[in-house]
């Protein structure tokens, strides 16, 4: 039987949905991929569980979505395949991305972003893949932040609707204003300035605290902790700078209701595909020494949804 001829959907905890009866290996015609494209579309956040996978497929199937992007780091992308974004834990890297929480050594822990935010241009979208599984911990979360927006009282929307918000693009943690940091001290080799990861540096962006989705029409709270820094003119809208930031506060205290989150328990042959214009993700990290591997195709984003001050 073609278990393609057959998908089926089940909602996940909040938000996304698993998509069920998918086989990666199966034929997919035009109407299956018309189909996984309708599915990201509506739900944001896609599972795909007991994928027999292999790189040239996570390639391939991605592309489904739309044309693929090349990180700007060459020196996080395999060397077979420039399209494979290559997240590691356990290896070399984890020195520089070891950082302390409550006194305990976590690698990788990212709070809630969109990739290339920073840019004013994020990509589109993403699609992970689990090539090797912590035994425990190793946690992604993601947040939809178009069910975010609709669930904001109508005074607030009202109140956000011509604001626009700075992003400043800062590799220390401990200066990322929004950032709840009890309990948080960096590593010994945590970056200082971005160049001592190999980046370049980036200007603020800037974005409307609401984008409407290019595609969708859906209107998205363009509110993530990481990097978030002011509301820029808060005195035209009739705001000081102390409301404005008492506003910057209540609207990230509101991206983090569990409402708003699923969070994936990553298991072998497992693949989430997201829609980067609308679901914040972040990762709750590994203790030091715990082995897991990740592959990342990036799907290219064709409008940009902020700017560059
Ligand atoms: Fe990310």
């Amino acid at each position: 039987m073609n278990a393609n001829k057959t998908i089926q959907t089940r909602q996940l905890n909040n938000v996304g949905v698993e998509v069920f009866g998918f086989d990666i290996n199966q034929p997919m015609s035009p109407e299956l991929q018309a189909e996984l494209r309708a599915l990201w579309l509506e739900h944001a956040i896609l599972v795909f569980r007991d994928q027999d996978i292999t790189p040239e497929k996570q390639i391939e199937f991605s592309r489904i979505f739309g044309p693929l992007e090349m990180h700007p780091l060459k020196a996080t992308t395999s060397d077979e395949y420039p399209e494979l974004f290559v997240l590691e834990n356990g290896g070399e890297s984890d020195k520089y991305n070891t950082a302390y929480y409550d006194g305990e050594a976590i690698v990788n822990r990212l709070i809630w972003h969109m990739d290339l935010h920073y840019t004013g241009k994020p990509n589109r979208g993403a699609l992970l893949r689990a090539v090797h599984v912590a035994e425990e911990d190793g946690l992604t979360g993601f947040g939809d932040l178009a069910k975010a927006y609709q669930a904001l009282s109508p005074e607030l929307k009202a109140k956000i609707a011509d604001i626009e918000v700075a992003y400043t693009f800062e590799m220390q943690r401990i200066k990322w204003r929004f950032a709840d940091n009890t309990g948080y001290k960096p590593g010994p080799f945590s970056p200082k300035k971005p160049s001592d990861v190999g980046f370049p540096d980036f200007a603020d962006s800037i974005y409307p605290a609401v984008v409407t989705h290019p595609e969708t029409g859906d209107k998205v709270l363009e509110i993530v902790e990481q990097f978030l820094d002011r509301v820029i003119e808060p005195e035209k809208v009739g705001m000081s700078t102390d409301e404005a930031d008492d506003l910057l506060r209540e609207l990230v205290a509101h991206t983090r209701k569990p409402e708003f989150h699923y969070w994936h328990d990553w298991r072998p042959g497992d693949m989430v595909l997201w829609d980067n214009w609308r679901a914040m993700h972040c990762t709750t990290g590994t203790r030091a020494g715990v082995k897991r591997l990740i592959h990342r195709t990036t799907i290219e984003g064709d409008h940009t949804l902020g700017r560059q001050l």
